[in-house]
């Protein structure tokens, strides 16, 4: 066992690093584009309905669940099911709390180095005096390895994750979401005023900000037909509160027993929201359709909300002309960075729980162990990102194993486990009256719907698995470049999933193997 004993420093602290946790690209970039891609206002109902009847149901149980595995100083979600039952499979259905964040980082950084680059590269004027087409080509160039830049900027954010870390929980993480989540919202707050003031014919607008808004914010009710609309909605949710992850419980095995839950899980889910509902909607879509108009900005946010926030805003905020342009750049993408710094270091403690718990490892070790995991996973995503690598891993990782994980979390809580266990860890030190109603939601509702929403995604898992879509294309296609990229797209996206497979297993083999482990050094469990 570890002698470093990690806890939180203060109750601020653990409120912003899970805000931090929540708070990521998924905000800003996720958020916007899958609201534009559902219609809009129409993704809004389903969107809200989903937050309060799984969003909500789910972070209390993750973090009552977390904080029950701390007791028994489990820090990572295979150990921390296995002390919720005694059946053995639990902790293998836990190993999904370590790939996701495992596989999500593994993208995630990237991403996020890029924001760092962006930062610079709205310093340096790189964007400034270009069209359109050559900001775009930019981008284009960028992700096309063109230049090692790439590259470093990578590295530099591995090892800035590595780094914080590195100086454990209060030293760290609560440091960096201090610091990172009130620059965040200063940033934010700015762009949403520039947004919103935004006027038709001035810097080259076409359309008010407000256009935008409005399209995001009159409801349509007739989506609540859409099951497309529903489970982008619940997958949204999902994402944005970093539910069916295993990070949520991670950071909450590190709160002391008779320490609140209840206001704190509220706290940060609901400031996550405020900043996705509120923020995440005004800056992104309102400055892109007062540019752009809707029509424009709905075919561009066909494939995610990546191209409009690296490819157009830079280009969008040079029409501002001067230093705002340069603050608008250096705000926007320090906004996105701070976003996912706080974001990947959530992805980086479970698997550095798991390391200390099970192997003794050190603090500064595992922060390194997670830093060289990523980059050896990360690496097909840089270097072959045009092949579709990135994709496939937010596909199989950041989608469909979060909503796997968490049908079998709170089928464990509400019925294995037990309700009224369940809601005596939920209460337990609670600083507010969590409504009764719960106890039913979690029971039944919440179960249902991801039952349902799993159930009906099976059609487009099996599309994926089957390459439908690139298999399609592939049968239009006539030239033969174009053929021959789509062929090394399919053999790149079959070898990523095999890939993502292995890691699994691994990881499922390194647990079995802290199982027998414990079982001889008799330390076992619950
Ligand atoms: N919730 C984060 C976002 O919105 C993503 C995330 C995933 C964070 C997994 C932590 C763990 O971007």
């Amino acid at each position: 066992m570890t002698k470093e004993k990690e806890a939180w420093g203060s109750r601020v602290g653990l409120i912003l690093a899970m805000a931090g946790n929540a708070v990521g690209l998924g905000n800003f970039l996720r958020f916007p584009a899958q609201a534009v891609q559902n219609g809009g206002g129409a993704f809004m109902i389903p969107y809200l309905i989903c937050f309060l009847l799984m969003g909500i149901p789910l972070l209390f149980v993750e973090w009552s669940s977390g904080r029950f595995g701390g007791k028994f100083g489990h820090h990572s979600t295979p150990f921390i099911l296995d002390a919720m039952d005694k059946r053995k499979f639990w902790k293998y259905i836990g190993v999904f709390g370590i790939f996701t964040n495992v596989a999500v980082a593994s993208y995630y950084c990237y991403l996020e180095s890029w924001t760092l680059s962006w930062v610079w590269h709205s310093i340096a004027g790189s964007f400034s005096g270009k069209t359109q087409l050559e900001v775009a080509e930019f981008f284009g160039n960028y992700v096309g390895l063109s230049s090692i830049e790439p590259i470093i900027f990578w590295i530099i954010c591995l090892v800035l994750n590595t780094w914080i870390l590195s100086k454990g929980l209060s030293g760290g993480v609560e440091k960096a979401a201090k610091i990172g989540m009130p620059l965040l919202l200063i940033f934010g707050a700015f762009l949403a005023f520039k947004a919103i003031t935004l006027k038709e014919g001035v810097h080259g607008a076409i359309n008010p900000g407000t256009l935008g808004l409005n399209f995001l914010w009159t409801p349509q009710f007739e989506s609540i037909w859409s099951i497309k609309v529903w489970l982008a909605a619940a997958g949204q949710v999902f994402f944005t509160l970093s539910l069916g992850m295993g990070s949520i419980q991670c950071y909450a095995s590190y709160i002391k027993k008779k320490d609140d839950i209840a206001l704190n899980a509220m706290s940060a889910g609901w400031m996550n929201g405020f900043v996705e509902i509120v923020l995440g909607s005004a800056i992104l879509i309102p400055i892109a359709i007062g540019y752009l108009g809707i029509d424009q900005v709905v075919e561009m946010t066909k494939s995610g909300g990546l191209g409009l926030g690296f490819k157009t805003l830079p280009y969008l905020f040079e029409q501002w002309g001067g230093l705002l342009a340069i603050a608008a750049g250096v705000a926007w993408f320090g906004l996105l960075f701070f976003a996912g710094v706080t974001s990947s270091l959530a992805m980086g403690t479970p698997v550095m729980g798991f390391l200390q718990d099970e192997f003794g490892w050190k603090r500064g070790n595992s922060a390194l162990a997670f830093g060289v995991i990523v980059f050896l996973l990360g690496l097909p995503t840089v270097v072959f990102f045009k092949y579709g690598v990135f994709d496939e891993y937010d596909y199989w990782a950041g989608t469909v194993s979060l909503v796997v994980f968490a049908l079998f979390e709170i089928i464990l809580f509400g019925w294995v486990f037990g309700m009224d266990k369940g809601w005596k860890e939920i209460t337990s030190g609670a600083d507010i009256k969590v409504p009764n109603i719960f106890k039913f939601i979690i029971k039944f509702v919440t179960p249902l719907l991801l039952g349902f929403v799993f159930i009906m995604s099976l059609p487009e898992i099996w599309d994926k698995i089957t390459n439908k879509a690139l298999y399609e294309t592939l049968a239009k296609t006539t030239d033969l470049t174009e053929i021959a990229n789509l062929e090394t797209t399919i053999l790149f996206v079959n070898i990523s999933r095999a890939g993502l497979l292995l890691l699994w297993l691994s990881i499922a083999y390194l647990v079995y193997y802290a199982y027998k482990k414990r079982i001889k050094e008799g330390r076992f469990t619950s």
